[in-house]
């Protein structure tokens, strides 16, 4: 089941996923550990199959928590199922991963084996890259959000909580091709009780959706996280929906055909739109569990090393569709 074996002094970073060998971040580790000077630390691989049985995540997570040599890791996939299976087992659960019932970074510190869920955390720091403070408050923009997933989810916390009150979108509609994952979302939100207006459509049809599009103000935020342009074909609007003058456009994937993104950057001078790929929120994502996990602070400046150092890999793997994260 691992990918690395421990030999004297080594110490393990984990990932847990599906296909993790196939993976970029298994080249990209061993030079961001060289680059952040950790010695010693390999990345091991788990493969899981998708909702695995309990009992098998449960014995994984206790290797991590009782072998020595054992750093933590990045979940990725079984975030839910593993969080379900496993949660009495944590020493620490952060609030996200309380409110979200999922896990993405097992850490250790003073003792304590801790759950975090950082995707509200690492999708934040990649919109604070294209979203300067006050922006909601100068504009009384809306956000757009395509797809009711995790990842929608997770941005839909940080919109939420992240910036004082005046300072966050004035509306958010997120739309979702099935009605269980908005009912889902709605109650975490209403759990969190943050006060931003939010509206749940449940739709799958482009035309409906061009709609939508062109009913958000100028300056909206606009995100595809419905997987469509990379884990599916299309984009969930036709050639015809007009991005919103001067909106910021976010594709949440950095491969595939990403029509999406394709479809904003035809627009993105005639009304003038900020549009953004996936890739940082790549970066970050890696970024916010080794930050954890190693104690380290993520500045702006490690990160763009990070970043730096992940593109010399970028055109090797981007192409291979069972690279999952
Ligand atoms: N760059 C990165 O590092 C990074 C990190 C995280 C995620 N991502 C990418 O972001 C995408 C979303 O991730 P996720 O984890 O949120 O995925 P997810 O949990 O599978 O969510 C996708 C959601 O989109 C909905 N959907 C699909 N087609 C739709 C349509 N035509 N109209 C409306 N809704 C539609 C699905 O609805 P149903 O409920 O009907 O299935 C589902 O709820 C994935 O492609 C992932 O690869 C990238």
């Amino acid at each position: 089941m691992s990918a690395a074996t421990t030999s004297a002094g080594t110490r393990r970073f984990s990932f847990v996923g599906v296909t993790t060998t196939k993976s970029a971040i298994m080249q990209v580790f061993p030079a961001w550990a060289r680059h952040l000077g950790l010695d010693n630390v390999v990345m091991a691989g788990h493969d899981l199959p998708l909702h695995a049985e309990p009992e098998r995540y449960r014995q994984l997570v206790e290797a991590i928590k009782a072998g020595p040599s054992e750093l933590g890791g990045l979940v990725t996939t079984h975030k839910i199922d593993l969080f379900g299976a496993c949660r009495d087992m944590f020493d620490f659960i952060d609030p996200y991963a309380e409110l979200c019932g999922e896990v993405s970074c097992l850490s250790k510190r003073d003792g304590l084996f801790r759950a975090h869920a950082k995707d509200p955390i690492s999708s934040g720091r990649s919109l604070d890259e294209f979203i300067a403070k006050g922006y909601w408050a100068a504009t009384g923009a809306e956000a757009l959000l395509f797809g009711a997933g995790g990842s929608n989810l997770a941005i839909s916390l940080h919109l939420m909580t992240a910036r004082p009150p005046e300072d966050r979108p004035r509306r958010i509609v997120v739309v979702n091709r099935s009605s269980a994952r908005l009912a889902s979302m709605r109650a975490m939100h209403e759990r969190l009780g943050a006060g931003v207006k939010v509206d749940y459509v449940h739709n799958a049809n482009l035309r409906d959706n061009d709609q939508l599009l062109s009913q958000v103000p100028p300056g909206s935020l606009v995100v595809n996280g419905t997987g469509m342009g990379k884990d599916a074909p299309g984009s969930p609007l036709t050639d015809e929906g007009m991005f919103p003058e001067r909106g910021l456009v976010w594709e949440l994937n950095y491969r595939g055909e990403l029509g999406f993104l394709h479809q904003a950057e035809r627009q993105k001078l005639e009304r003038r739109l900020v549009v953004e790929d996936g890739w940082r929120y790549f970066v970050h994502g890696w970024a916010c569990v080794v930050e954890e996990v190693f104690d380290l602070e993520m500045t702006a400046q490690v990160v763009s090393g990070l970043s730096d150092i992940a593109l010399a890999q970028r055109g090797q793997d981007v192409t291979n569709p069972e690279n999952d994260k």
